[in-house]
């Protein structure tokens, strides 16, 4: 709910269980009152943040300091001296930011960004500023979505001056905290280890974390949040931004010298200048902020909400998907038609729905030294095209799906040869590989096009109904060929709006193709990508421990049916470590499941049970991508993990439990969070029958393991 008062000149954001006020203050800045727990809308202009009273520089004819104004979007060059959401360079160098309200309005449908992927929603409060010294005006954009507790932010700056202004900064938002003693999580890793929780007290300075790859990056999430001290799955209050963007992102949380917080995020000024001419506009992408006062499980079960209902496409969101076995562990680059035949023909009937043939199916794609970009099937190795492997897959009931990279190209490749100047790269300089291949210059127009017409008509002539678009580089050098001095700066976002175009175009031009998205694993992994991708393939790391940490911080944020987790063999390729079948299946279970093996080394005993560990996936994956998440202990925290899917009416639940390493002698023991106290329930694996107050608060216990990374996966019903 929106609510403007005009005798004080507050707005009141509302959701289920917080409010979000601001103020116009006497002098016309628009100032952050307040962000946590619902209260009544009276008149906050009683309190004072005020900062310490030393050498503060004041509003000129006034004794008001600017370090007091708590501003909603934070400007430079005039006394606040905390980090600014915006920085804009007047062509005389002047970057002073003098923003004053000048008005709003309630838009009653939330416009979609040209270019940028936003959330889906519907009253959107709509605030002016302006700086009256050279008219330059910005919009702060919010949509309250009540029942999630989740409230959308974004800036558009609209350069109103009359000449022209350089932007070095446009974050989407600053929120400033009166409190302090607030603890920081975050997301951060590398490849094949995304999204490890980081947490950490904060002191007096600045805690950042993001990137400046291009990409969302496995490094740093584009995620953010401040915790109440003792904050757990089930108590604590959160406050987490989650950003729709996959470029480079910067998050900070700043602590000034009274104790004061500053949260930010929106794209890294560190990789991003904007020349805006008169009368142009400049975009941020849409930070999605999530209040809970239940710990990081409500909070994960608000966003996951909210990402299903109001980011993925509601065409896939809650749709059966495929259980795919993709051929990348297990073939690599050396396979043929007889191979990937082979393969196929032992999946009829297994239950698997689809084969994906990855990465090494076009050009001179024998190895990742060449190929790419060079998008026509090889048909030295796959004799009749990608058509006749469709076939095959129809034949024995299953679908075809298709890996593509569509962003890049290898210098040894025909595309590369013809037009080198599209590959991203500095005249006079030597182009800078990363796993051998370059990145195209996707800022350009032609390129996009060229890529969209190549590769929408693979598509269309391949018979696939399921595409793996990855992303295996990280951006460098940052020139485009086409793009004057004064505007090399914007390069990496005007790659991202290239992406996005690309995305747009073949998700709309193959609506009936699931898209999964994909960048060496969980590298692009975002709000913004879901908008595409109802599905990412969340890590190259299949080990099933490492994955259950990967899965805990990947679905914090994201709906378990955005994770696309494989079963692999064992020992695993990448570490090496053993882990029995049920294990790995009971961990791929949570999210949307599928293989990664090669047939003919699975062991037979284990390819054996593929059917029926693919029936069980089917009794469950509704509630997998329906269900509310809550979540007992987890690998980060020690030597278990459980994960309770329960269904919205509370009648049905799975718990997924994983212990690590295995104790001598003692039965492991947990409590099934997140089921009606008040109902009575059936434990199936367990033979047991007991109220919901026993299983939540008392738990269950459960047989030894006899191995090390033992899981049991339980099934509970209600019992009417
Ligand atoms: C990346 C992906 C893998 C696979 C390879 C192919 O690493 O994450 O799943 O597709 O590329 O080159």
């Amino acid at each position: 709910m929106i609510r403007y008062t005009e005798n004080d000149k507050s707005f009141f954001l509302e959701g289920a269980d917080f409010t979000y006020a601001m103020r116009v203050d006497s002098n016309g800045y628009l100032t952050h009152t307040y962000y946590g727990a619902k209260i009544a809308r009276a008149d906050l202009g009683y309190y004072r943040p005020e900062n310490v009273r030393s050498f503060n520089p004041v509003i000129p004819g006034t004794k008001k300091a600017y370090a007091d104004i708590m501003q909603e979007y934070g400007t430079a060059n005039l006394g606040d001296f905390r980090e600014p959401a915006m920085i804009s360079r007047s062509v005389s160098g002047d970057c002073t930011a003098d923003l004053r309200f000048a008005g709003y309005y309630i838009l009653p449908k939330k416009h979609a960004v040209k270019g940028i992927p936003t959330s889906r929603g519907g009253e959107t409060l709509v605030i002016r500023l302006r700086d009256g010294y050279n008219g330059l005006s910005v919009y702060l954009y919010y949509t309250v979505y009540e029942k999630e507790n989740i409230l959308t932010r974004r800036a558009k700056i609209s350069n109103t001056t009359g000449d022209t202004v350089f932007l070095e900064r446009a974050l989407s938002f600053t929120l400033d905290f009166y409190g302090s003693g607030y603890e920081v999580l975050t997301l951060a890793g590398h490849h094949a280890k995304e999204k490890y929780p980081q947490r950490s007290e904060l002191h007096q300075g600045i805690y950042s974390v993001g990137n400046i790859r291009g990409t969302t990056s496995a490094n740093h999430a584009n995620f953010i949040a401040l915790l109440t001290p003792g904050t757990d799955e089930e108590k604590g209050e959160v406050f987490a931004s989650s950003l729709m963007y996959s470029g480079s992102h910067y998050e900070s949380a700043e602590v000034d010298e009274s104790g004061r917080v500053r949260l930010s995020s929106g794209i890294n000024p560190g990789s991003f200048r904007w020349k805006l001419d008169a009368g142009e506009e400049f975009e941020t992408p849409e930070a999605v902020l999530c209040y809970s006062n239940a710990g990081l499980g409500l909070m994960t079960r608000q966003y996951h909400d909210f990402f299903r209902r109001y980011v993925i496409n509601p065409k896939w969101v809650y749709a059966r998907r495929p259980i795919v076995l993709n051929s990348w562990e297990g073939m690599h680059f050396s396979f043929n038609s007889e191979r990937i035949f082979e393969t196929v023909d032992k999946l009829k009937d297994s239950g698997v729905d689809l084969f994906v043939l990855d990465d090494g199916w076009f050009g001179a794609r024998d190895s990742d030294r060449a190929g790419l970009g060079d998008w026509y099937c090889n048909e030295k190795k796959l004799p009749g095209g990608l058509r006749a492997i469709a076939d095959r897959c129809a034949e024995n009931g299953l679908g075809f799906g298709l890996w593509i990279e569509p962003e890049m190209v290898n210098p040894d490749s025909d595309l590369y040869r013809e037009h080198p100047d599209w590959a991203v790269g500095i005249p006079g300089r030597p182009g800078v590989p990363s796993r051998n291949q370059f990145v195209l210059d996707f800022s350009r127009q032609d390129v996009v096009d060229h890529i969209k017409h190549v590769i929408g008509d693979v598509i269309a002539g391949s018979g696939a109904c399921y595409i793996k678009w990855d992303m295996n580089r990280p951006l460098t050098e940052n020139f485009s060929h086409l793009l004057p001095a004064d505007r090399q700066g914007e390069f990496q976002h005007r790659y991202m709006l290239g992406v996005y175009e690309l995305a747009e175009y073949l998700t709309k031009r193959f609506p009936d193709i699931l898209f999964e998205g994909c960048s060496g694993g969980g590298g692009r992994f975002d709000g913004a990508m879901l908008a595409y991708f109802p599905q990412i393939w969340t890590s190259d790391n299949t080990d099933a421990d490492d994955r259950s940490m990967i899965q805990y911080g990947t679905t914090l944020v994201f709906p378990l049916s955005a994770s696309s987790n494989h079963v692999s063999i064992s020992p695993n390729i990448r570490n090496g470590r053993a882990t029995p079948l049920g294990t790995r299946t009971n961990i791929a279970y949570l999210g949307t499941f599928g293989y990664e093996f090669d047939v003919n080394r699975f062991p037979a005993d284990e390819f054996a049970r593929i059917p029926a560990d693919t029936a069980r996936y089917r009794t469950i994956d509704g509630l997998i991508r329906e269900g509310d998440v809550y979540r007992g202990n987890n690998r980060h925290d020690g030597n278990d993990a459980l994960v309770c899917v329960v269904s919205k009416d509370k009648k049905r639940a799975v718990a997924v439990y994983l212990q690590a390493l295995n104790p001598h002698k003692m039965n492991p023991r947990f409590r099934i969070p997140g089921l009606d106290p008040d109902r009575l329930y059936r434990v199936d694996e367990l033979n047991l029958m007991l109220p919901g107050s026993v299983l939540v608060n008392l738990g269950v216990t459960l047989p030894r393991y006899r191995n090390d990374f033992g899981s049991t996966l339980l099934t509970i019903t209600a019992v009417e």
